[in-house]
């Protein structure tokens, strides 16, 4: 199939030197992505990758094209496996009688747009966001109390892991009493669906999806049966409402549920650990920023646009097209590299500088960009700006611990640090309550 879409394509042979080395599961790619970026918007902005299957797009206008040609570029693959899954891993999907339908981020019309705007309503309308400010604030707190006198701490798992993840679970309405076994579901997934993972991890992720997805389904009755006022039980009301019984199914509830978990946690957490490496690796950012933070705002989306937590998406293309001048035709699969783009200097001048004070930031991709713009998007900018005003509040004098090496999920999407190890001198602490045990 990948070999036909190739040998289809027209004009100069796309796969050059760039697109033979593109290898996105290994390192140095892994590492440091935006080396072979820089090289591949300049050499080879449109290229084939006989390994992956896809046309990679790189360059700022061409990634825009595809987000908003969304009659070209379908969003229907954007979650699908790239690998295939092996048969013990089906078996797993099987036992769990796991049928995931589709959720919206790989929908087209018709029905994508009139179930998002009330998807929206649901989940992050201002009145929900707004909510939620004062408890993410109250969980930040509560996670540096834990470790603000000890000097030494993992940001990663002693707090941007957890934080979205409750903060989801509230949304969702999990109980509270269901909060440790809901973690225990909130595996790291980007492996499953962007990477390639070995027939024995693929069935391992398999066998934790199914047990999520009993959950969720089990959840789903739960709010069927007795409706509150969290997310899913919107979604419920919206559904009873005459007028609407063709909207969704149960089947999509749980679906969406299962799907919610993880746009709404790794993606944030991703980006919070990605933007915390940044501002330490640039202590006169992180300093200016100590030192006001109404600066938060501004810091959060250039944290996105340099290092942001999904750095590529999927689409699907519908009828012949042209993409930065390359023929592409039905039937071929698009990844568009958003963290390409979001470095492309003809947007952004000295795009590989880090600066928190950058006028045109939030023009990157990070959420995506046109009718599948993240939903999410006004939660995730609420919880990284109090993740920093808490963190500089309480901690300005962290500093990343020397010599640590950075690792990432091998797959081509999600990219976040499995750790990041920052120190402390306690006795500093600014506020005078943390200085004691
Ligand atoms: C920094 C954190 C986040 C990043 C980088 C991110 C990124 C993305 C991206 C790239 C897309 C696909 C956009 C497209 O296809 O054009 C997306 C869609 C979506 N995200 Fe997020 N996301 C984040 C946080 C969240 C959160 C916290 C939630 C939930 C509260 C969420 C919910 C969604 C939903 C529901 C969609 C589907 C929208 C649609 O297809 O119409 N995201 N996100």
């Amino acid at each position: 199939m990948a070999e036909n879409q190739h040998s289809r394509s027209t004009g100069t042979c796309p796969v050059g030197h760039l697109a033979e080395s593109f290898d996105p599961f290994t390192d140095p790619y892994l590492s440091d992505p935006y080396s072979f970026w820089e090289k591949a918007r300049d050499e080879e902005p449109v290229f084939y990758s006989p390994s992956l299957g896809y046309w990679v797009v790189s360059r700022y206008e061409d990634v825009r094209k595809v987000f908003l040609d969304s009659d070209t570029f379908s969003a229907s693959i954007s979650i699908t496996p790239l690998k295939e899954l092996c048969p013990a891993a089906v078996d797993e999907l099987v036992k769990a009688e796991m049928v995931m339908g589709p959720s919206l981020v790989n929908e087209d019309p018709p029905t994508h747009p009139a179930r998002r705007a009330h998807i929206r309503d649901a989940l992050v309308s201002p009145r929900r966001v707004k909510a939620m400010g004062p408890r993410i604030r109250e969980l930040a707190n509560e996670y540096i109390d834990r470790f603000v006198t000890r000097g030494r701490a993992d940001l990663v798992a002693e707090f941007a892991w957890e934080i979205p993840a409750l903060v989801a679970f509230s949304l969702m309405g999990v109980p509270d009493e269901d909060i440790e076994r809901a973690k225990s579901f909130a595996n790291r997934l980007a492996l499953f669906t962007w990477g390639h993972p070995s027939d024995e991890e693929q069935t391992q992720l398999a066998a934790g999806m199914g047990q999520y997805w009993g959950y969720a389904r089990e959840h789903v009755h739960r709010r069927l049966a007795e409706p509150t006022d969290d997310y899913i039980s919107e979604l419920i009301k919206v559904w009873r409402t005459p007028g609407n019984e063709e909207l969704f199914d149960e089947n999509y509830l749980v679906t969406t549920m299962m799907n919610f978990l993880f746009a709404g946690h790794e993606t944030t957490t991703n980006a919070t650990a990605n933007g915390l490496r940044a501002l330490l690796e640039h202590p006169d950012q992180w300093d200016a920023l100590c030192a006001d933070p109404g600066l938060a705002g501004g810091a959060v989306e250039e944290i996105l646009r340099y290092s942001s937590s999904v750095i590529a998406w999927r689409r699907e293309v519908l009828s012949d097209t042209t993409i930065g001048g390359v023929d592409i035709p039905a039937g071929s699969k698009v990844l568009a590299v958003t963290g390409a783009a979001n470095h492309d200097p003809s947007v952004f001048p000295e795009a590989e500088a880090f600066d928190i004070r950058r006028g045109n930031a939030n023009k990157h991709f990070a959420f995506g960009f046109g009718r599948h713009l993240c939903l999410g998007a006004p939660l995730a900018r609420l919880e990284m700006t109090i993740f920093l005003e808490e963190l500089t509040r309480r901690l300005p004098h962290m500093r990343l611990v020397e010599d640590q090496v950075f690792e990432y999920s091998p797959n081509t999407s999600f990219r976040g640090p499995d750790h990041l190890w920052v120190e402390w001198d306690p006795a500093a602490n600014p506020v005078e309550a943390d200085r004691s045990s």
